[in-house]
């Protein structure tokens, strides 16, 4: 949230686990040091006898461990096409899934039918999730709405639609976040910005998109909206940190693969927020927190939601 993010946090909102950035920061992180340093001073107590001075030791360790790691900055947790590990992806049996799952936000891909509706879908074509072979810009959505998106994943599932991104806006829980990459051309703008107008969740809007055009265009249209700009080329990315600070981006969303050090120093020095997708490996999510990443894009956001709850 812009004017409200703490330093090194995502203007992405987080909502559940401890030390969350943005607006529910630290009073879970305070609250768990709080915790383990109250435990840890009865149990110091106890073992006040000399003979238990290496047990003490032990302990104190444990307590910095645990209190170093409630401290480290949650990031915003965005499910990827919504719980698509799980759920059909881009539906919103997906996104209803995410938000279950207190994903801080939900990634959604967008395209422009025959029509001029604006359908959620991450291909160009319809056949990879319906089964039925469909170019969406060559198709009214009368026909897109027809098709059944989510028996391809799992039969319970059988039925869904393809969205409407309006009524995946209609799902975003208050306080929460939806991420809209513009997969198509700038043809999508005027329909799209009719929906923003119109959804009454214009604040919990983020823009994304892989072309330079079409996200510079989109800060220029949404300018109190976030938008980031997508890649996976290293070289691009050294390329475009000074052009991306220029145009007033808030960030870089890259590719979890080209992010290291010395790449998101240099964001942050240009003054932009680093983000990453698309990752389901805690591991690899505590690296690029620890390198100052401050939203993660995962298939899976129960369970790296999970990965930062202190047993
Ligand atoms: O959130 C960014 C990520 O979704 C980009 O890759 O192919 O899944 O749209 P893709
Ligand atoms: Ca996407």
């Amino acid at each position: 949230m812009k004017g409200r993010k703490p330093k090194n946090c995502s203007s992405l909102p987080t909502v559940t686990g401890r030390n969350k950035c943005s607006l529910q920061s630290n009073g879970g992180g305070q609250a768990a040091s709080s915790q383990y340093s109250k435990s840890c001073c009865t149990i110091l107590y106890l073992r006040s006898n000399p003979k238990d001075r290496f047990m003490n030791k032990m302990m104190l360790l444990l307590f910095c461990t645990l209190a170093a790691a409630s401290l480290m900055a949650q990031p915003a947790i965005i499910a990827h096409r919504g719980s698509s590990f799980t759920a059909p992806e881009n539906t919103v049996a997906s996104a209803q899934l995410a938000w279950q799952q207190q994903a801080d936000a939900v990634e959604v891909d967008i395209y422009l039918s025959a029509d001029n509706r604006v359908m959620v879908m991450h291909d160009g074509n319809t056949k990879r999730t319906t089964g039925q072979s469909f170019k969406i810009s060559e198709t009214t959505s009368e026909v897109l709405r027809t098709l059944d998106a989510g028996s391809w994943k799992n039969e319970q599932y059988k039925g869904e639609k393809i969205p409407f991104l309006e009524e995946m806006i209609a799902t975003v829980p208050k306080g929460r976040k939806m991420v809209i990459e513009i997969k198509c051309g700038p043809e999508v703008f005027p329909a799209l910005e009719k929906i923003v107008k119109k959804c009454g969740k214009k604040k919990q809007l983020v823009f994304i998109a892989f072309n330079w055009e079409t996200i510079v265009k989109a800060r220029e249209i949404f300018p109190k909206n976030s938008c980031y700009w997508l890649s996976s080329s290293a070289p691009a990315v050294q390329e475009k940190i000074g052009e991306a600070a220029k145009f007033k981006l808030d960030g870089l969303n890259l590719n979890n693969k080209i992010v290291d050090e010395a790449t998101v120093t240099k964001a942050k020095a240009a003054g932009l927020e680093m983000l990453s997708w698309t990752v389901d490996d805690p591991q690899e999510v505590k690296r690029l927190v620890g390198l100052g990443v401050t939203g993660i894009t995962t298939n899976r956001p129960d369970l790296i939601q999970q990965s930062f709850s202190i047993p």
